[in-house]
């Protein structure tokens, strides 16, 4: 029979699919998604991003088959975080005594959490659906550090931002006791392309650098975009900040880079010989596919009086 008052049907809101976040069972690994297919994993050995794929499955990121993952050693591959000293720290500094590189890339970082749906530190262009994850590092948190840096106090608070085309990592480093020190820092980011011999890199054209390939040599301008045919390691010092840098393969344009506070650029490729040298490079043409970027503030010290915090980041789209 039919009834003269059906009961009126519930509406039922669409589910808004949102983005994902998983911890690996060993605790040991942040993985985030976007509804749309886009990933980032974090190892939290270092904070290493150690992937970040595109929609359609492809890897942005160069990773080393032979890198360590399991905290025996820093990252080969991903986006390692340099901190307090970039390259082979000098004498007669607080950071002598500390190993090449700091010591953030590697030392274990705790997982803070995540927020959906920011923009992130920078101003984001894509305003679409994504994913923050943060981390954080203190002094307190390290086994052992063996230089003046152990009378030193420190909160860091790093964020890994993925959108739909870009990926921001930005860094918060606050000095938490009352002795000034000084430090630098950068993102030793591996891109992955498909063939050295292709690349040119835009945007650094009019800036000076440092040669570190055979001594450090000041160079000048090259006035044309960079190709890369033979090991190459050079600290470039843009004199604009703000300039964006491109990494352009097969004449179309594949990255772009920009920076908030990060003054210099280190254009780095092993090539053959130094990547053979090295025992977790793999596979043995690797260094083919592989072109670090890498933004910071590396060519002279940064000063933090305590309790001062600087703030520093850089966006990478996928053009
Ligand atoms: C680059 C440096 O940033 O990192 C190079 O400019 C260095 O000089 C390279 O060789 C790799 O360093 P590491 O310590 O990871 O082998």
């Amino acid at each position: 029979m039919e009834r003269s008052k059906k009961p009126a049907a519930i509406p039922v809101s669409p589910t808004i699919p949102t983005p994902q976040v998983s911890i690996s069972q060993d605790n040991s690994r942040i993985t985030a998604s976007l509804p749309t297919g886009e990933s980032v994993e974090v190892l939290l050995h270092g904070a290493t991003v150690i992937s970040w794929k595109a929609a359609d499955g492809r890897e942005n990121l160069f990773l080393s088959s032979k890198a360590a993952l399991d905290g025996s050693k820093a990252v080969r591959g991903g986006i390692p975080l340099i901190f307090p000293v970039f390259g082979p720290p000098p004498s007669s500094h607080p950071t002598t005594g500390l190993p090449q590189h700091g010591f953030t890339r590697n030392s274990k970082w705790e997982y803070l959490g995540k927020s959906s749906s920011e923009s992130g530190s920078l101003p984001s262009s894509s305003g679409d659906a994504s994913v923050k994850l943060d981390f954080g590092l203190s002094n307190e948190m390290l086994e052992s550090i063996p230089s003046e840096w152990k009378n030193y106090a420190f909160g860091i608070t790093y964020s890994v931002v993925l959108n739909r085309e870009e990926l921001e990592t930005s860094l918060a480093i606050r000095n938490t006791g009352d002795k000034t020190w000084e430090f630098q820092t950068l993102f030793h980011t591996y891109l992955a392309i498909d063939d050295i011999s292709k690349i040119k890199i835009h945007g650094l054209e009019s800036s000076p650098y440092i040669d570190k390939v055979g001594g450090a040599k000041n160079s000048s301008p090259s006035e044309s975009p960079i190709s890369i045919a033979s090991e190459t390691d050079r600290v470039y010092s843009p004199p604009s900040a703000g300039q964006a840098i491109t990494v352009v393969e097969s004449n179309r344009p594949k990255y772009e880079l920009t920076r908030d506070e990060l003054g210099d650029v280190v254009v780095w490729n092993p090539w053959l010989d130094k990547a053979k040298g090295m025992s977790d490079f793999g596979p043995e043409d690797g260094w083919k596919r592989m072109l670090c970027v890498e933004a910071g503030s590396v060519s002279r010290w940064n000063s933090l009086e305590g309790g001062d915090t600087w703030e520093g980041g850089q966006r990478i789209t996928l053009l």
